[in-house]
């Protein structure tokens, strides 16, 4: 059985564009799979002590001559007394009317992260892990492919990320078998409650089911019966932090790890690991990466 089978069709999905550091600016970057809702930009940097403004612009299309249109332009200015933020788009050469934003969290000299979610009808945005601006849309998000960024930034990362709608379900299309692994990434949220993951099989069956609870810190196993097994290790995940769970396939059970940690494995005959179809996922977390 070639491993392809088991690979989501739309390749952007799973293959994550690598994150890039301290890149020189001006600094131009296609956006792999181009922008579509759920995915999400992560841009890490430094206001340098006399900056006057820089930009980050989502454009469609890279090329200079004619000037690619602009979806989002995303422009903090520090000329004013108190920094305020710009944002338009820019078609056939035109600025439309622009909207200004005032009160950023950015400062001359200070170190930032921004976030743009991009979402069906508009970006939002997020400064140092607080809610800023959204921006609706005028041009289609579908035309964004490219990622300019100019101005006065020291940038130190640029990342890039698909943020998964939850809960989120994953086919299996032929089980798992010895040597299939199961990574799931992403980020615990503010106030988590609880994160599932669920294995089910086609008669939908639950045989088994890993459960984090944020309320008494434990991880357990949970079989189809509703029998909890504690997983007896430190509690691992944390508000605000990201996490990666593996679920490696062996002979007779699953083996998992979390945050780079063995955690042991839970039984499960072989029977059963191949008659599983479906990955569930629930919870207090956005996923950045799901795939098997
Ligand atoms: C112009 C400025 C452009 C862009 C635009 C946004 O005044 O020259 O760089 O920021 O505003 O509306």
């Amino acid at each position: 059985m070639s491993t392809d089978e088991h690979l989501d069709p739309i390749p952007d999905r799973f293959i994550l564009q690598p994150p890039v550091f301290h890149p020189v600016v001006p600094y131009v970057t296609t956006i792999f799979g181009g922008l579509y809702a759920g995915k999400m930009v992560m841009l890490q940097g430094v206001v340098p002590l006399r900056a006057q403004r820089f930009q980050v612009d989502f454009q469609c299309g890279c090329c200079l001559h004619p000037r690619p249109d602009i979806a989002f332009h995303f422009n903090p200015r520090f000329y004013t007394v108190k920094p305020h933020v710009i944002c338009n788009t820019l078609e056939g050469g035109l600025w439309q009317r622009e909207i200004r934003w005032p009160g950023v969290a950015l400062q001359k000299g200070a170190s930032f992260l921004v976030l743009f979610l991009f979402e069906n009808e508009e970006v939002k945005v997020s400064v140092n892990g607080q809610h800023f601006l959204r921006y609706r849309y005028r041009l289609p998000l579908s035309r964004v492919d490219t990622l300019g960024i100019f101005g006065d930034i020291l940038v130190k990362a640029v990342g890039f990320l698909n943020i998964n709608e939850l809960p989120c379900s994953r086919t299996l299309p032929r089980g798992l078998w010895p040597g299939q692994v199961i990574v799931v990434r992403g980020l615990v949220l503010k106030e988590p409650k609880d994160f599932t993951l669920s294995l089910r099989d086609g008669a939908t069956h639950v045989p088994v089911t890993l459960r984090a609870s944020f309320t008494d810190r434990t991880l357990a196993w949970v079989s189809s019966w509703g029998r909890k097994k504690l997983i007896s290790a430190p509690f691992l995940f944390y508000p605000q932090r990201f996490f990666e769970v593996l679920l490696m396939c062996q002979e007779g059970g699953l083996k998992l790890a979390l945050n780079g940690q063995g955690l042991g494995a839970t039984s499960l005959d072989q029977k059963a690991l191949e008659q599983l179809r479906e990955l569930r996922i629930s919870g207090s977390v956005h996923l950045y990466c799901v795939h098997y």
